[in-house]
């Protein structure tokens, strides 16, 4: 079984390229089967997530082509309106293909995307939205069959949360319904906005208010088109919160500061200097030793994200101080939390409220990883740790982490793949 080796205790300084961001890059790639044509998708990260995508795509019945990091793909003649089973249970947010098999084909098949290690993933949301827009939807035996009786149309929605799965669907499905939809309570995530201006440049007609309110306008067909994805703020995140807890020096390329804004104000209580030299550019001076952050509470964006939780709770483990984490998104994000207390961590976890007791040095030792940010924050923990630590269940971060090994090796951190 693959492992990571990790000896802790070596200053992180350098610079970092982020890579594109997984969470743009799927609904991106959900959306060019909506073009009758050719689209290229640029700044596309190596991810099994991605290679997921791609596979569901091919089946569908798309030409699918990938040049480093460029997938090309033709949706010309898709002849298929359905996700076998083992598709969808390979990587649950497949379900943001739903929108556009079924603005695509007038019909789709999915099997339930299924919980995961974030707890249940329900897609209520998602229905419900699909079916204000004139979509019969039918759940028996884990399976969800979809149907335009007539043509999709538009329709005022509000989502009961700003669910970013849920907005991706909606999009997808509205872009060429007839009539306009009106989407209230919309997910406002960066990734969302990305995805509109894909869409704009396929020649949609998405307005956005600023303040979590869509309203697209129905068009008969897109085009096709080249895209870049959007730099990854949640890799942008992880690595700030690797430099910090190795009081290291760290340089951030090709990357949005604007998306990861909600972070540094924690890092920058915790002892961090961070600044902005150029628009694509973080630059980051830790403290020798970081103090607490006080209360992170995540949120929707632009509040705190979910996904930077992990990395940044794994900082706070050798910090000065205690550091409450509330996570407000999903049940259950601290499966990781019993693998960080076998390197020494103090955590106390109850629900939904994790709080941190710093402790002066963790011990390396033998964890694996539970999910993709928790695993993220095992080997954020490795990298200060005394001695080795072993990181097993590399497949977790294989979906989300593109290089992360040449990316850390790249600062000065002695962490090999074998
Ligand atoms: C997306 O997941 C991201 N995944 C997640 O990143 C991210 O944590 C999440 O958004 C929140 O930002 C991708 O973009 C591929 P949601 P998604 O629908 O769309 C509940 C990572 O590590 N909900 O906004 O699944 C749901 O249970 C991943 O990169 C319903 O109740 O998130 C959750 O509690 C993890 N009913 C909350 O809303 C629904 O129909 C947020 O879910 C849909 C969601």
């Amino acid at each position: 079984m693959e492992a990571l080796t990790v000896r802790g205790g070596y200053r992180l300084e350098g610079e970092i390229p982020i890579h594109g961001a997984k969470n743009s890059a799927l609904p991106l790639l959900a959306a060019t089967l909506l073009v009758e044509g050719c689209s290229e998708i640029h700044n596309c990260p190596h991810l099994s997530d991605v290679d997921a995508s791609m596979a569901i795509l091919r089946h569908l019945g798309c030409g699918v082509t990938r040049q480093d990091t460029t997938v090309t793909v033709d949706a010309t003649a898709p002849s298929r309106a359905q996700i076998p089973d083992n598709l969808m249970r390979e990587m649950r947010s497949s379900i943001v293909f739903l929108g556009a098999i079924v603005a695509r084909f007038g019909q789709a098949t999915l099997t339930y995307p299924g919980g995961c290690e974030l707890g249940p993933r329900p897609i209520d949301l998602h229905l419900s939205a699909l079916r204000r827009l004139g979509v019969t939807v039918e759940e028996c035996h884990g399976t969800i069959r979809c149907r335009v009786e007539k043509e999709l149309r538009g329709a005022e929605i509000t989502l009961g949360f700003p669910s970013v799965g849920a907005t991706e669907n909606v999009l997808l499905a509205a872009c060429t319904a007839m009539g306009t939809t009106v989407l209230r309570n919309a997910a406002r995530e960066p990734e969302i906005q990305d995805l509109c201006r894909f869409l704009n440049h396929c020649g949609a007609h998405i307005s956005d208010d600023g303040c979590g309110t869509l309203v697209i306008e129905g068009v008969p067909r897109l085009q096709g088109v080249a895209h870049a994805v959007m730099p990854d703020r949640i890799e942008a995140a992880t690595y700030l919160a690797a430099a910090a807890v190795t009081g290291g020096k760290i340089a951030l390329t090709s990357c949005a500061p604007e998306t990861v804004s909600s972070v540094f104000p924690l890092l920058e209580q915790a002892g961090c200097v961070i600044t902005r030299p150029q628009p694509n550019r973080i630059h980051m001076l830790a403290p020798s030793r970081l103090r607490k952050m006080g209360t992170v509470r995540t949120m929707p964006y632009p509040g705190f994200p979910t996904d930077a939780a992990a990395p940044l709770l794994a900082a706070a483990c050798v910090a000065e101080g205690t550091t409450v984490f509330v996570e407000n998104i999903f049940e259950n994000r601290y499966r990781y939390v019993d693998e960080l207390a076998r390197m020494g961590a103090r955590i106390q976890v109850d629900g939904r409220v994790a709080v941190v007791e710093g402790v002066p040095r963790l011990q390396g030792a033998s964890v694996a990883c539970t999910d993709l940010r928790g695993g993220a924050a095992l080997v954020v923990a490795a990298l200060a740790a005394g001695g080795e630590t072993t990181v097993t269940a590399l497949h977790h971060l294989d979906r989300g982490y593109d290089d992360l090994v040449g990316c850390l090796q790249g600062v000065g951190a002695r962490i090999r793949r074998q």
